[in-house]
């Protein structure tokens, strides 16, 4: 392949295009580190008695306050709700709906939100007009993720 131009080309497309940017956890810019930190606390919050999968959520808002959030599940399992949208609804009643900033934490490997919690992400960034900025953070890396809703849900749905 390396010979072959066209498909180089591709690759590296497929890689831009495909592949989150990932960052040791030693070089994130240190301004992370309390909304970092905040995600990995509220985990312990987190009712999962059902998955025993914690998630933490933490937004910074448009005023630099940060707001937190845990999945809370329920027995009718569809009714669960994630970290993510728990800290959405939560900062919404505090009267924030600009985001400039999200940290996901979880005890395994970094995971990515949802396809509901992408689309309420969405729906608050086309709002505020910001496209916030998403760390993803797992115990069980030495790297995380970074990425943006943007890039998370390209033509997310709006009325
Ligand atoms: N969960 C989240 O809180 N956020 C995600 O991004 C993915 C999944 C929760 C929902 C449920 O309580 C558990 O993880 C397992 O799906």
């Amino acid at each position: 392949m390396g010979s072959n131009p066209t498909l180089s080309a591709i690759f590296e497309y497929l890689n831009l295009t495909l592949l989150m940017d990932e960052l040791p956890l030693d070089k994130i810019d240190e301004s992370w580190g309390i909304l970092l930190n905040a995600a990995r606390q509220v985990r312990s919050a987190a009712y999962c008695p059902y998955s025993k999968f914690e998630v933490g959520a933490s937004l910074l808002c448009g005023n630099g306050e940060i707001v937190t959030g845990a999945n809370v599940e329920n027995a009718a399992f569809g009714s669960t709700i994630c970290a993510e949208r728990s800290a959405l609804v939560r900062a919404n009643a505090m009267g924030f709906r600009e985001f400039p900033r999200l940290v996901v934490s979880v005890r395994t490997e970094s995971v990515a939100p949802c396809g509901s919690c992408r689309q309420m992400l969405h729906e608050f960034a086309a709002f505020s007009g910001v496209n916030m900025k998403i760390l993803l953070h797992g115990e069980r890396d030495d790297h995380i993720r970074l990425t943006s809703i943007a890039e998370l849900l390209p033509h997310g749905f709006k009325l």
